[in-house]
């Protein structure tokens, strides 16, 4: 067994994938639906801390966090001794028929992050997508509306209702048929790629005017719109964050016409922007917040948080089998207490130093287009030339493959950008390694222009 004390660095000692690898990809090709995308042949045996084993004892430094999951890092101890004690205690009894004090325990804590100035309810589910569904049913169920407005290069989930509101790639809707109806998408504030060549903080006003301008008044009524649903830092479209002023530009929107505001914290929540949730930085009161991926340290919870005034649906409305179990309850509980009692001060503090140390990366490298993001959730867009921004999936490619290769786990992210998400526990030293050899591999890739 690794332990995080015993290593924080990795060590790669075969050529990858290493015999064992190879063993575990081929068997997995016999088995595994090929829908399932992996960027490169990491087969994962075991893992502690910032570090994950391969099946040949290569050792990784993961920088991907098992797409921003493992807040606490792998196997925290408390987290694996809260998993091991409430196993022994109670499984399962379904909180849809029966009471336990887990959930409102849990359920207690998440709602005091969220703003004092509203009461707030909690459900609980077992993965984003479901967040997301839940989330839907209620804003029509309140609102008695049924449309929707979500944005283009947001991902949501891949079930039939939270994929008619994902626009990420076209190869995750091809081929499924017809979605929900009633939903419009506009596009998401991209300074980076900003027409109008606006600033990371003024990018957007153009959107704003469209929505109230344009769909508005030629597509749909507002008074016809459930709800705005929106990611306020975008995960799988790139890493790319909403500026402040465009959060709170949604948030005078809906109020205005009673439409819910949906923030799908699902990858930018739980700390990992060094606040609870990254609409914290825009100091907005939304009307449902989405959680899923950081809250358990890798169990399986997820959870919509509404205003109670906001979740006033009848028993029967909506229930689940699975969500609230109380051992998924536990990890949650014990990842909750961790990231609180000082993870999330040091995503901020891990941030703004690694921050320091590439946001001049635009500079220094030919195919580093753009450096963004906040805290421990930094997007590096990969680009064939910076004067044109021409986006480069393969070279995006090459610098993760590199870094594997190198023993570091990055994962990619939109078109032609990195997602460097660490679990939230790494120090200066992890950073410097990371930095280190993403630079290396940025390198690397650049011989191939
Ligand atoms: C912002 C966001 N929402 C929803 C989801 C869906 O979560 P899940 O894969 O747990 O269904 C994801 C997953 O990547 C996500 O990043």
């Amino acid at each position: 067994m690794i332990s995080a004390t015993e290593t924080k660095l990795p060590k790669i000692k075969t050529a990858l994938p290493g015999p064992k690898a190879k063993e575990v990809i081929a068997y997995d090709a016999k088995y595994m639906s090929p829908s399932l995308t992996r960027e490169y042949p990491l087969a994962a045996e075991r893992a502690s801390g910032a570090i994950v084993e391969d099946a040949d004892g290569n050792t990784f430094l993961d920088f991907a966090a098992g797409i921003a999951v493992c807040s606490t890092g792998h196997c925290h101890p408390k987290v694996v001794a809260a998993i091991q004690r409430q196993a022994a205690e109670m499984i399962h009894i379904a909180g849809t028929e029966f009471y336990h004090r887990h959930m409102p325990e849990f359920a207690e804590k998440l709602v005091s992050t969220m703003p004092k100035s509203e009461k707030w309810k909690v459900f609980f589910g077992n993965s984003g997508t479901e967040a997301v569904e839940g989330a839907i049913k209620l804003a029509r169920y309140h609102t008695k509306r049924d449309k929707l407005i979500a944005f283009y290069g947001c991902f949501h989930g891949r079930t039939l209702g939270s994929l008619s509101l994902t626009a990420s790639k076209n190869t995750q809707r091809k081929h499924f048929g017809a979605l929900l109806g009633g939903v419009e998408h506009i596009p998401y504030p991209y300074a980076y790629r900003c027409a109008l060549g606006h600033t990371k903080e003024t990018c957007g006003g153009e959107i704003i005017e469209l929505l109230e301008q344009q769909i508005f008044k030629r597509l749909f009524a507002p008074e016809e719109v459930a709800a705005i649903v929106v990611e306020p830092m975008q995960g799988e479209g790139g890493f790319i964050p909403a500026p402040l002023f465009f959060l709170q530009e949604l948030q005078r929107i809906c109020n205005k016409h009673g439409i819910m505001l949906i923030l799908d914290e699902v990858q930018a929540g739980m700390g990992r922007t060094g606040k609870w949730w990254a609409y914290d930085h825009a100091g907005i009161t939304p009307d449902i917040v989405l959680t899923a991926k950081g809250i358990a340290s890798g169990m399986p919870v997820a959870a919509f948080i509404a205003k109670e005034s906001v979740m006033d649906w009848k028993a029967g409305s909506h229930g689940t089998t699975y969500g609230g179990n109380p051992v998924c309850l536990a990890a949650a509980t014990t990842t909750f207490d961790l990231i609180e009692g000082g993870l999330m001060a040091n995503a901020e503090k891990m941030g703004n130093y690694i921050f320091s140390k590439i946001s001049d990366w635009p500079n220094r490298f030919k195919i580093v287009g753009d450096v963004r993001g906040k805290g421990l959730m930094i997007g590096v867009e990969i680009v064939r030339d910076q004067r044109t921004k021409e986006r480069s999936a393969d070279l995006r490619d090459a610098v993760v493959d590199n870094a594997f290769h190198r023993g570091l786990l990055t994962l990619s992210s939109g078109e032609n950008s990195i997602r460097v998400s660490p679990p939230l526990i790494i120090d200066e030293e992890q950073a410097d390694f990371a930095i280190q050899i993403m630079e290396e591999s940025i390198r690397e890739a650049e011989k191939k222009i």
